[in-house]
C-alpha cells in the first residue's frame, strides 16, 4: 500500500473496462460484483490501483461515455451499494480506485440536458449548446464530430441545433456556464465522500470552446485515411486557452480532500498535453496520459522502434514544467491491442514482453489495460455482433474491448450466458499463464514486483544512455540506492553495446532466454580498460540490470 500524499507518482495503475472483466449474474455483461470477485487477481498482479470505465447509469449509446446520471450506478453494473463494497474491497487490499469522470458531454437522456430541449427559456437552456441554423439554413459551424459526420444535430422541437463532439446522443455541456461548472465540481465531491482515490478525466481538453464557436480552420495535413474529424484543426474546440483556469477549478475541488489524484486524457501537441499540469506551479491536473507510444498526432501507428520511442520520452522530458509526473500508456479502450498493432511478422508477444519492461522503467506513472498482462488480441467479431457505435476505425472499438479469459473453459471463467462480445481464442487464457513461469502473465509480475521494490525503478532520475535506431539504453538511479539499467532492443537481430562493469547482475529480462543469457555475458565479463563490457540483447528483448547494493 502506497500511503503518502503522492502514491501516484510511484503507482501503477490497471484500467478495466466493466462490461468485460468478470460477469456475476449471468447476463454476458461484466458487473461490480464480478470485479470484486477478482480484486484478489488484480492485486496479486501486483499493480497499485485501479481505473475502472465508467459504470454510471446510462443507456449505453457508447457504453457508458454516455452518462444520465454521474452520481449512480447502472443496474447492468449493481448498485451504489456494489459500489461502495467495491471502494472498500479495493482499500481492503492496498489498491486504489479511480473513477472515470466523463464531463465534456452528458447523455442526451440527463435529466439536464431533457430540462435543456424542453423549451428556448428553460433555465438548463445555456447548459447545453443551441445555436439557430446558419443564415442559409445550415449548421452553426464546420465542427465535426470525433465520431464522424457533423457535431451538430438539428432538434425540431426549438428549432435549433444543439453540439455534440462525438454521438449525437452525447451533447456537449457549457463549461462556461457557472452553474454547469458548479454541478460537475458536486458531482465531484459526491464521489471524493464515497471515498474514490481520484478520476481519470475523459476528453477534459474540450471542455472549453472557443467563445463564438468560431470556424476550424483546414487541417492542410490531412491525408486519406486519418480520422475525418481531422480534417479540420481542432484549434477552437480542443485545448482552447484558458482551459486551464476551468482545470485550476477542478484541482481546487480534488485538494479539499487528501491524497486524490486527476488524470486527464488529453490529445494533442507535448506543449499542448503539459499546459494542463498548470505550468510552474503545477496546479492544474497531477498528470495527463502521453499517448504517444500509441499514436502520433495524426492518429497514425507508432511503430516498435527505439528510436521513436526514445523521441516521445525526450519530447515528454522537455515539455513537461519540473516536477510534473508523466504518464503513459500503451493501450486502451480506444485503442488496437498492443499484440496487434506491432504483429506484421508474427512477433507481436515478443514486442509485448519487451513492452511491458519499458513502460515499467520509463520515469512516470504507467497505466496497464487489463488483458495486455496476458497479451490479449483484438476479437474478430462478425460485422452482425459489433456493438461500437463509433467508426472512426472500421470495426469499432469491440475488438479491443471483448471478455478478460480466465481460463480455458467455453465460457473463459467470465460468464455463465452469452457474452455481451464473442470471446477470444482459448489458448490465451489466465489459468494458462499462472501455471507457466515463462508466460508474460509471470513476466508482469515480476516486473511489477521488482519495480516496487527498487527504489530507482519507481522513483530514481532519468539518464539516457544511448538511443539508436532500435536500440534505447537509459539508466534510472536515485542516490543511496541500486541502479537500474533498461535496455531495449527492437529490431528482430541481436544488438551489442558497452556498458559499465558496475551493471553486474540481471533483475529481470523480456524472456527466459535472454536472461540466461545476459546472466552469462554478465558473470563472464572481462573488464576492459575503461571499465565497460559488451554485451548483447537478443533480438526484440528488453532487460533491466542493476549494480545491485548501491552505486552505478
Ligand atoms: C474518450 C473515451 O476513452 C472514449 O471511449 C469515448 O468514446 C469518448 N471519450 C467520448 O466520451
Ligand atoms: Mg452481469
Amino acid at each position: 500500500m502506497i500511503d503518502q500524499a503522492d502514491w501516484w507518482r510511484r503507482a501503477v495503475i490497471y484500467q478495466i473496462y466493466p462490461r468485460s472483466f468478470q460477469d456475476s449474474d449471468g447476463d454476458g455483461i461484466g458487473d461490480l460484483r464480478g470485479i470484486i470477485s477478482r480484486l484478489d487477481y488484480v492485486r496479486d498482479l501486483g499493480v497499485d490501483g485501479i481505473w475502472l470505465s465508467p459504470t454510471f447509469p446510462s443507456p449505453m449509446k457508447d457504453f457508458g461515455y454516455d452518462v444520465a446520471d454521474y452520481c449512480g450506478v447502472d443496474p447492468t453494473f449493481g448498485t451504489l451499494d456494489d459500489m461502495d463494497a467495491l471502494i472498500e474491497g479495493c482499500h481492503a487490499r492496498g489498491l486504489k480506485l479511480l473513477l472515470d469522470w466523463v464531463p465534456n458531454h452528458t447523455s442526451d437522456q440527463h435529466p439536464w440536458f431533457l430540462d435543456s430541449r424542453s423549451s428556448l427559456d428553460n433555465p438548463r437552456r445555456d447548459w447545453y449548446f443551441w445555436r439557430d441554423p446558419s443564415p442559409e439554413g445550415g449548421l452553426p459551424n464546420n465542427w465535426l464530430s470525433n465520431f464522424g459526420g457533423p457535431a451538430w444535430t438539428l432538434d425540431e422541437a426549438t428549432p435549433q441545433y444543439y453540439l455534440h463532439s462525438f454521438l449525437k446522443e452525447q451533447p456537449d455541456l457549457n463549461w462556461r456556464n457557472p452553474d454547469v461548472e458548479k454541478a460537475m465540481h458536486d458531482v465531484l465531491r459526491f464521489w471524493l465522500d464515497r471515498g474514490v482515490d481520484g478520476f481519470r478525466m475523459d476528453v477534459i481538453g474540450m471542455i472549453l470552446k472557443h467563445p463564438e464557436l468560431a470556424d476550424n480552420p483546414p487541417n492542410p495535413r490531412w491525408l486519406e485515411g486519418m480520422p475525418e474529424f481531422l480534417r479540420y484543426l481542432p484549434v477552437n474546440n480542443r485545448n482552447f486557452p484558458g482551459v486551464i483556469e476551468k482545470i485550476r477549478g477542478l484541482r481546487s475541488v480534488l485538494d479539499e480532500y487528501p491524497e486524490r489524484m486527476a488524470v486527464g486524457e488529453v490529445y494533442g501537441t507535448a506543449e499542448e498535453v503539459a499546459q494542463y499540469y498548470g505550468a510552474d506551479q503545477l496546479d492544474g491536473l497531477h498528470m495527463t496520459f502521453n499517448f504517444n507510444l500509441i499514436v502520433d498526432r495524426s492518429w497514425r501507428l507508432v511503430p516498435w522502434r527505439a528510436s521513436a520511442i526514445a523521441q516521445v520520452v525526450v519530447e515528454s522530458q522537455a515539455t513537461l514544467p519540473s516536477g510534473a509526473q508523466a504518464c503513459w500508456a500503451i493501450g486502451n479502450h480506444d485503442q488496437p491491442r498492443f499484440v496487434n498493432r506491432h504483429n506484421e511478422d508474427g512477433w507481436g508477444e515478443e514486442r509485448a514482453r519487451a513492452a511491458a519492461l519499458l513502460v515499467l522503467a520509463l520515469t512516470g506513472t504507467p497505466f496497464l489495460y487489463y488483458g495486455d498482462e496476458l497479451g490479449m488480441l483484438n476479437g474478430g467479431i462478425p460485422e452482425a455482433r459489433l456493438q461500437d457505435p463509433a467508426r472512426f476505425r472500421a470495426r469499432g472499438r469491440d475488438p479491443e474491448r471483448i471478455p478478460m479469459p480466465w481460463d480455458a473453459s467455453s465460457t473463459r471463467g467470465f460468464s455463465t450466458g452469452e457474452p455481451w462480445l464473442p470471446y477470444g481464442p482459448a489458448e490465451i487464457n489466465v489459468a494458462d499463464q499462472d501455471g507457466d513461469p515463462s508466460s508474460l502473465l509471470n513476466l508482469n509480475r515480476r516486473a511489477l514486483a521488482i519495480r516496487r521494490g527498487e527504489a530507482s525503478l519507481n522513483s530514481g532520475g532519468f539518464r539516457p544512455v544511448a538511443a539508436k535506431e532500435d536500440l534505447y539504453v537509459f539508466q534510472r538511479r536515485l542516490e543511496g540506492s541500486a541502479s537500474v539499467l533498461v535496455l531495449l532492443n527492437t529490431s528482430v537481430e541481436p544488438a551489442s553495446t558497452h556498458i559499465s562493469i558496475d551493471y553486474s547482475k540481471v533483475l529481470l529480462a523480456s524472456t527466459m532466454d535472454a536472461e540466461a543469457r545476459l546472466t552469462k555475458a554478465l558473470q563472464r565479463a572481462a573488464r576492459t580498460r575503461d571499465g565497460q563490457v559488451e554485451v548483447t540483447i537478443p533480438g526484440l528483448a528488453a532487460a533491466w540490470l542493476t549494480t545491485g547494493e548501491q552505486g552505478g
